[in-house]
């Protein structure tokens, strides 16, 4: 039956609440129906208001149902790299990742690493991805018929990266752009995918290979651009070597038109003041990595700094970088690296942040990120007392921000009761 109501207790953010105490800011329903249909929520409303004539009705009381996460920045063929031991990120990227990412030529083993990589964002809860391939036309190719089979929202694209990489891992100026191209008239728009022009990071491009991002960029104004910026103090020196004419590391984008309303920028955590403001006058987003950058001894992501210059951040797991699939472990990092910063985060604003917030930071604010009606029927259902340590937590919990909190602090894929992507439940499906 495609016609269905879940009744649960429901949570979606309007805006971004200011303080724990802004109510205004989000809508909480104790007895809430969801009406969903043809892939689209169609009421938000008390379950009692909501005509349940010829629906089929899921039960997922007492438990918590809000908008699906979403991830802005992670790694399609670092799923098996998560956990490798490195002293930091270049030697990390050329110890283990780019050997793994070599693999990725393979189309059959890309069709089942797309799989497994899927299935497990879907146990964690994420229903949008915004996700690297590797450098082979392979790798975007398998990720994006895989999530086509599931009707998933996903943006990719395969990395561009023709230096400073192994053999099996580069492509050229011109083969990245035909690449690119190629995958953008297949894919781009297709329902609910859309392409990420994706060049890797200035060390692994040349200027031809930047000319041709700028191309491509250029040529499709509504794809997504997606790269890493300022991540650590020796990758910032050596792009600046790279890049002599550059101001710094920013700049090296800018010159090549990739900074635009549009880019996503991983990590961003060593930024000069000028380069904060070149952000901010293209409106493009940085991406906070928390787990990423503790993991790999990157540095603290200044979120309060950024937006007090008018930015808006998005938060990733940085998968294989970062260590948790989990956007609640994110969010869990991430708190801890903000208060290192005298910076609060209170479990409201955390909440919205990976799912509207994040919506925002891409632009698909109208489409996901909230149970508002006509929005895409992505959600999950969560247990704040998913393990015993939880459920006695809870014992003691005063109100829905000790329950938030709970699940921020200490939940994981065991929280995550169902994901519900397009209106249909997929976990362990
Ligand atoms: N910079 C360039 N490539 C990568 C990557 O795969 N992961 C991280 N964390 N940083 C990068
Ligand atoms: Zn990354």
């Amino acid at each position: 039956m495609d016609r269905k109501i879940i009744r649960a207790r429901l949570l979606s953010f309007l805006r971004e609440p200011q303080t724990p105490d802004d109510t205004q800011s989000y809508r909480y329903i104790e007895d809430g129906g969801l009406l969903v249909e043809g892939g689209l929520i169609r009421s938000f409303d008390d379950f009692d208001k909501i005509e349940t004539t010829g629906a089929q009705v899921i039960d997922h009381r007492p438990h918590l149902v809000m908008p699906g996460f979403i991830d802005t920045h992670l790694h399609f063929p670092q799923t098996q790299v998560i956990a490798s031991w490195a002293a930091e990120l270049l030697d990390w990227l050329n110890d283990y990742t780019f050997p793994e990412e070599t693999r990725y030529c393979d189309p059959n083993f890309c069709a089942i690493m797309a799989r497994e990589f899927l299935n497990l964002l879907s146990a964690h809860g994420t229903t949008t991805a915004m996700a690297y391939a590797s450098v082979h036309a392979t790798s975007a190719e398998a990720l994006f018929a895989e999530a086509q089979a599931r009707n998933m929202r996903l943006i990719t694209g395969k990395v561009m990266m023709d230096r400073n990489a192994p053999d099996g891992l580069l492509d050229t100026a011109q083969s990245g752009y035909d690449d690119t191209k190629a995958l953008i008239a297949r894919w781009h728009g297709k329902g609910r995918l859309g392409y990420a022009i994706t060049p890797r990071f200035a060390i692994t491009s040349t200027p031809a290979q930047m000319e041709a991002a700028q191309a491509l960029a250029a040529e499709h104004p509504d794809c997504h651009i997606q790269t890493h910026l300022s991540e650590n103090h020796a990758e910032i020196a050596l792009s600046c070597q790279l890049f002599p004419d550059a101001k710094d590391y920013t700049d090296i984008y800018a010159r090549y038109g990739l900074l635009r309303e549009n880019s996503l920028l991983g990590h961003a955590i060593h930024l000069s003041d000028r380069e904060i403001g070149a952000l901010a006058e293209a409106g493009s987003k940085p991406v906070f990595c928390p787990t990423s950058n503790l993991y790999l001894g990157s540095g603290l992501f200044n979120d309060a700094k950024l937006r007090g210059k008018g930015l808006v951040n998005g938060i990733a797991s940085d998968i294989g970088g970062g260590t948790s699939y989990s956007m609640l472990q994110t969010l869990a990092e991430g708190y801890k690296v903000l208060q290192l910063q005298g910076q609060r985060m209170h479990p409201f604003r955390a909440f919205h942040w990976i799912t509207r917030g994040n919506a925002v930071a891409l632009g698909l604010e109208d489409r996901i990120g909230t149970l508002e009606v006509g929005s895409e029927a992505d959600f999950v259902v969560l247990n704040a007392r998913a393990t015993p340590a939880m459920a006695l937590r809870m014992d003691r919990a005063r109100g829905l921000m000790d329950e938030l909190f709970t699940l921020q602090v200490m939940g994981d894929d065991r929280a995550v009761v169902q994901t519900y992507i397009a209106g249909d439940a997929c976990k362990g499906q």
